[in-house]
């Protein structure tokens, strides 16, 4: 076919128009024979596409190098359809059917975006680019979203743009896709992604908040519950409160992090809890105790374990190692397990160097209060025997805060 119009006559060229409605301006005039091969070829086989109703909808446009007007040579019956246009004005109702954000660009190896579109006044400045295109024989790819009969609606476009530098006319040989579905199903996937983020936002601050106020419930009650033990044990809640600055303290010095030692700091207190399980008639008796006794006493570092125990958390694990271990020594000579050295959990030696520090200073029935600086004495004795020899110089180099807080001038 195409060789059949190579040369038109006019009778050939009236055939040609009635069977592919053409209605473009280049045939109708001089031009060269190979834009005019092209031409024909092409409205040829687009014209066939077109009518066999595909998803794609081929089209041919035309520009002067000289010239801004854009026209169709090639527009079939459904692009004329969508648009609700006929031929000459189809290129004008394409622009003004334009409403934003056209991105353009190369179907190279890799793919370059030349250009995004985001009105009518960057479409003309898109020209030039175009062209360079023209010149280098590429492809190009646009997305346009169009404004069609009140719908939005989105295309991709493919096209090969070709120059015929002798007719000083480009040529944009291309093919239309309705895209409209995959651009909405991507939004909804946006926005459900957004709601999804922002959900989950909302949930992580619901539970944050949740486990703030478990844990302070949490902190309420084992608190509560040392007040208890120290008040049956005939013990101050001064004791306590030193006793926790004191680990707090010692633990910050030895590099614990604050996070871990505000846990020590709130578990230290709940050492003796065990000693809620001891009789009244051995934790009560005045004078001193039997070797069975001291036994049934020595218990309440394994009662204190097991109330305790549990999955529960950091604070209930701390305060569990050091309601047990306690009453270890560094050289193995405490009780229950008999440790020794960093066998002791250190949670364990930090709360006994601080337990008994502060139970020195405090007056009880069978002895007077030591001065602060016999019973740092006293510690440093134990330096290698009862205590952790590294935990004791670090305590000893921080007797001045350490007396701040005996004298009680520090919350
Ligand atoms: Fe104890
Ligand atoms: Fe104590």
């Amino acid at each position: 076919m195409p060789a059949l119009y190579s040369s038109l006559t006019s009778q050939l060229f009236e055939e040609f128009r009635a069977r592919h409605g053409y209605t473009g301006k280049i045939l109708h005039e001089p031009c060269s024979a190979s834009i005019r091969q092209r031409l024909i070829h092409t409205i040829a086989q687009f014209h066939i596409l077109d009518q066999l109703g595909t998803p794609m909808i081929p089209y041919v446009a035309a520009w002067r190098d000289d010239g801004l007007d854009i026209w169709y040579e090639f527009a079939g019956q459904t692009l004329r359809a969508l648009l609700g246009s006929g031929n000459t004005d189809l290129a004008n109702a394409f622009r003004e059917s334009l409403i934003s954000r056209c991105m353009y660009r190369k179907c190279g190896s890799p793919p370059a975006i030349i250009k995004v579109v985001r009105d009518r006044e960057q479409l003309q400045q898109l020209r030039a680019a175009l062209r360079s295109v023209a010149q280098q024989g590429q492809a190009v790819e646009a997305v346009y979203r169009l404004e069609v009969h009140g719908e939005s609606l989105w295309f991709k476009d493919f096209a090969r743009v070709e120059a015929f530098e002798e007719d000083g006319v480009f040529l944009s040989f291309g093919t239309l896709a309705d895209i409209t579905k995959e651009v909405m199903l991507e939004e909804e996937l946006k926005q459900a992604k957004q709601e999804l983020l922002s959900h989950r936002d909302q949930l992580v601050a619901k539970v944050e908040r949740k486990t703030r106020k478990l844990r302070q419930a949490q902190l309420e009650v084992v608190t509560r519950l040392a007040q208890a033990a120290a008040c049956r044990d005939q013990r101050t809640g001064a004791h306590l409160n030193r006793m926790s600055r004191y680990s707090k303290l010692l633990a910050n010095s030895a590099g614990i992090g604050d996070q871990a030692a505000a846990v020590l700091f709130h578990a230290a207190p709940l050492h003796d809890v065990g000693k809620l399980g001891i009789t009244d008639l051995i934790l009560h008796k005045p004078g001193r105790l039997t070797v069975e006794e001291f036994e049934v006493m020595k218990g309440h570092c394994q009662l204190g374990a097991e109330l305790l125990d549990g999955q529960g958390s950091d604070l209930l694990r701390v305060a569990r190692a050091v309601a047990l271990t306690h009453h270890e020594r560094w050289d193995g000579s405490g009780y229950p397990g008999g440790l020794t050295g960093n066998g002791i959990p250190l949670a364990g030696r930090i709360a006994a160097i601080c337990d008994v520090f502060d139970a020195l200073t405090e007056e009880r029935p069978y002895k007077p209060a030591w001065t602060f600086a016999q019973a740092a004495e006293e510690i440093k004795r134990q330096r290698g025997r009862h205590f952790d020899p590294d935990l004791v110089d670090l305590f000893l180099g921080n007797l001045p805060a350490l007396y701040r807080i005996y004298r009680g001038r520090i919350n």
